[in-house]
């Protein structure tokens, strides 16, 4: 079951959080067509219509994070490179209608999880972090502790708690860091971010 779009999900943007709420309702549109007949050129049109909303969805987010001066927007812009080209290559792959429904739900899947839920809501803990840095002498406000990725290595019970640059290594650039003491590759925990 797809998450909703939820309060807690907004980056506090007008435009941006609309955008995103409407990628939840076409996801769950996607979710909602995965256990029942479709015509293919239903199907089309909602592949079709998805495409070309996060095409607009990237760029505008993209600008969004320039003029905040986002320190990861590089890093960003691979992401959403990389979602552009599986939902590229899901549309030249298609065999029937049913393999487009299946791989159109895990595109849409690990894509909301992953990157609204993720990474985009890196940029808005990012931009709060900054703002309570700028305001913190007038309002006396702690500020806020830089969010961190739990992981584990070969050491029972160990966890390692990972900057989110060092996390974006590990997970998008496939760089591997080992924990000195055991040698042994970091994983990333089950549950995701924390503070
Ligand atoms: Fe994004």
């Amino acid at each position: 079951m797809l998450p909703e779009w939820d309060r807690k999900y907004s980056i506090n943007n007008e435009k941006l959080d609309s955008q995103h709420q409407k990628l939840f309702e076409l996801a769950a549109k996607v979710e909602e067509i995965s256990d029942r007949p479709i015509y293919q050129v239903e199907l089309k049109k909602l592949v079709a219509e998805f495409f070309s909303y996060i095409k607009v969805h990237f760029q505008d987010e993209e600008a969004y994070m320039a003029e905040i001066k986002y320190p990861y927007l590089e890093e960003h812009r691979l992401m959403h490179k990389q979602i552009t080209k599986s939902m590229i290559k899901l549309i030249q792959s298609i065999k029937s209608t049913n393999d487009l429904k299946e791989k159109l739900y895990l595109v849409v899947n690990s894509w909301l999880i992953e990157h609204i839920i993720q990474h985009d809501m890196m940029i808005e803990h990012w931009r709060q972090s900054t703002q309570v840095k700028n305001t913190s002498d007038t309002f006396e406000e702690e500020p806020q502790k830089p969010k961190k990725f739990s992981y584990q290595c070969q050491c029972e019970g160990k966890i390692h708690k990972v900057p989110y640059d060092i996390h974006l290594k590990m997970q998008y650039s496939k760089v591997q860091f080992k924990y000195k003491e055991c040698s042994s590759n970091l994983i990333q925990c089950k549950e995701k971010t924390e503070i």
